[in-house]
């Protein structure tokens, strides 16, 4: 199991002092905190395993961000659950855990997000793909979203992108 790792964040125009966190590996008592995270950031709740997350916290033990890998039956992996408190934005903390979580599931890995994050996930080697380089469970999903729209989705596209590895 991967070790506990603390990271100072970068000094950014909104941020006064020094902001620490730290990474852990998940463990059963942050499931409710993950569950929360992700349903208040209104996106997909399912497939919440606690035992694939990575959470960040701050220094007094409170779960500010968390994020998976999370297999799939065809065999592909997604870059999944990735929220971050909205106090906590724009201080690093999904970069850190989104590059632990590449570190720790080498290979090409998928993700699904609405369109507006396309620029947030190529910062990490992901590029948005057509239906002819997704995956069946992909594909599906892809359709799926085009015909119906999913909730929270708006509008606004649901973007399938890959990332080899
Ligand atoms: C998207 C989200 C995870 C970003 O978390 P964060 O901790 O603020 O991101 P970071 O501070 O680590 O930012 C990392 C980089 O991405 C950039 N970035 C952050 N949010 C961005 C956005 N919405 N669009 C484009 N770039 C973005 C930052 O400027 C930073 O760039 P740099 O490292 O080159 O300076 C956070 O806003 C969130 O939890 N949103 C709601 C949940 C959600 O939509 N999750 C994604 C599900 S697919």
């Amino acid at each position: 199991m991967h070790s506990t790792k603390t990271f100072s964040s970068l000094l950014t125009p909104h941020a006064s002092l020094l902001t620490e966190f730290s990474l852990h590996p998940a463990t059963a008592a942050d499931a409710p905190a993950i569950r929360s995270l992700v349903y208040a950031a209104r996106i997909n709740p399912t497939g919440l395993e606690w035992r694939r997350f990575v959470v960040a916290c701050s220094p007094d033990g409170m779960v500010i961000g968390c994020g998976q890998a999370k297999p799939h039956r065809d065999g592909s992996r997604e870059l999944a659950s990735i929220v971050v408190a909205p106090a906590w934005r724009g201080n690093g903390v999904a970069r850190v855990m989104i590059e632990h979580l590449i570190d720790i599931n080498p290979g090409p890995l998928y993700l699904t997000c609405r369109a507006r994050l396309e620029p947030f996930y190529e910062k990490f080697g992901f590029r948005t793909v057509g239906a002819d380089e997704m995956t069946p469970y992909f594909r599906k999903l892809s359709r799926l979203a085009r015909m119906v729209g999913f909730v929270g989705l708006g509008k606004e596209r649901l973007l399938v992108m890959f990332r080899p590895g």
